[in-house]
């Protein structure tokens, strides 16, 4: 059974959708943040700190190496897996790989309180928010499926890609 990998960028709901689409459907939840704080027994914002963004990219590369080669599962991604287009190859051979969408707004108004992302720590969030969305909106928009989430509920969304995974087309 296919797998159904959720991406987007930090605050589109990955892992609140990626919870409720589990249950539906009977598959199990990976949550690739979880899993690399786990594997490295520490919380992402050390990793962050102490080693650097390139260390954590590799992290996360060997977690997609390892999930994409697994099947039945509802996997959750970090923000920036789009970055490492083998991280989209490899997901997109075992997997429906989904892109969930948000503007600014909605994304700045999830993340607002959020102490767990480093790429968003500080003040004025919706600048950095604007200057990574720009630098990766061409990699989000050639996801083949696009889910726009504004204004929709966790349970729209996961109907929505319920539909996908179990629809004729794909
Ligand atoms: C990141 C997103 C985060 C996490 C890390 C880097 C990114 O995951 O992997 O802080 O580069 O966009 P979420 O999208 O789950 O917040």
């Amino acid at each position: 059974m296919r797998n159904i990998v959720l991406i987007g960028f930090m605050g589109t709901g990955k892992t609140s959708v990626g919870h409720v689409l589990a249950e539906r459907l009977g598959l199990a939840f990976v949550d690739m943040d979880a899993s690399i704080e786990e594997r490295e027994g520490r919380p992402i914002t050390e990793i962050f700190a102490t080693d650097g963004e390139p260390y954590f990219r590799t992290v996360e590369r060997a977690v997609v190496q390892e999930l994409a080669t697994k099947d039945g599962l509802v996997i959750g991604t970090g923000g920036g897996v789009v970055l490492d287009p083998d991280n989209i190859s490899d997901f997109s051979a075992t997997g429906l790989v989904v892109c969930l969408q948000a503007t600014p707004e909605t994304i700045l108004e999830r993340v607002a309180h959020d102490t767990n992302r480093p790429l968003l720590a500080g003040d004025d969030k919706m600048q950095k928010i604007l200057g990574i969305l720009d630098k990766r909106r061409h990699l989000y928009a050639a996801l083949p499926h696009q889910v726009d989430t504004n204004g929709l509920t966790v349970d729209d969304v996961a109907e929505m890609i319920v539909a996908l995974y179990e629809g004729p087309d794909d």
